[in-house]
């Protein structure tokens, strides 16, 4: 990854962005685009107007960058993100985590939609991640070391932070929200798993998969934020339910879900 594309980028953010630091930074996955409730919108940034991020491909994710304040809070929230497998690198994946730590945010909350694994899961249940297995096998810190980003070899063994994971438990306890802590299995898509390979990730213990999350989490934990990632399951993974595979029905449990998710992102930000 080249820093001064970083750079070109970073530059196009108005200063108003970088004035204040964000309490919060936000990745809004598939279908969560909708789930930001605001006090007051202060910058909306189509990333279409964004040097190397462009616009998603991805039906779901809007794509708009918005700083905005909730409950005294002030967050910065990516709606909608670039994906490994849609084959431009992993700039645009990452790109979003580094703008964030060079406002100064030092807390991230990424979302996604997830295949459940665990036989207890049903669609339309949210996962709390308290970890991750990568079976891409490649990682966005390959490449020069760039000090910025952290150590050569960062640590990754608590990499979902405890404390951020107990309030969104809180969270959803206040909202009686279906909620359970798990392990997401990251793949690069943007085919869907056999059922084989689910067989294979429950056995090495993942609980949901999915096509994203990871470049981001692996990039904010190396930099040092404290991070936080929920899934909601918008289908049960492949032969574990019947049914076969579509990103329309991703998008149609979404929209079900959509009243919890704003809500349980709106407690999280008041408990930050
Ligand atoms: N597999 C991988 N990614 C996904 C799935 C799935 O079943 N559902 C939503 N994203």
């Amino acid at each position: 990854m080249r820093k001064e594309d970083f750079d070109t980028a970073a530059g196009c953010f108005p200063d108003v962005c970088f004035n204040d630091i964000p309490d919060l930074g936000i990745i809004l996955g598939s279908g969560w685009g909708d789930a930001l409730k605001m006090d007051e919108c202060l910058v909306r940034i189509p990333y279409s107007d964004i040097p190397m991020l462009g616009q998603t491909t991805v039906q779901g994710h809007s794509g708009e960058f918005i700083l905005y304040r909730l409950a005294g809070r002030l967050v910065a929230a990516w709606c909608g993100r670039r994906h490994f497998y849609e084959g431009e690198g992993w700039e645009k994946v990452v790109l979003p985590i580094e703008i964030l730590r060079r406002m100064g945010c030092e807390k991230l909350l990424a979302t996604n939609a997830a295949g459940g694994i665990n036989p207890l899961l049903k669609a339309g249940d949210f996962v709390i991640l308290t970890d991750h297995i990568n079976l891409v096998g490649i990682n966005p810190l390959i490449g020069t070391h760039v000090p910025e980003w952290g150590p050569r070899f960062p640590d990754m063994t608590d990499i979902y932070s405890r404390p951020l994971i107990e309030k969104l438990h809180a969270g959803a306890r206040k909202l009686d929200l279906r909620v359970m802590d798990g392990i997401y299995a990251f793949t690069s898509g943007p085919c869907y798993e056999t059922a084989a390979e689910i067989r294979a990730y429950k056995a090495q213990g993942a609980d949901v998969v999915g096509m994203s999350t990871v470049p981001e989490t692996v990039f904010a934990k190396a930099c040092g934020m404290q991070v936080a990632a929920v899934s909601l399951v918008s289908n049960l993974a492949a032969g574990i339910g019947h049914a076969p595979l579509d990103h329309s029905e991703v998008i149609a449990a979404a929209e079900r879900a959509k009243s919890g998710m704003k809500a349980l992102i709106e407690d999280f930000v008041a408990r930050i």
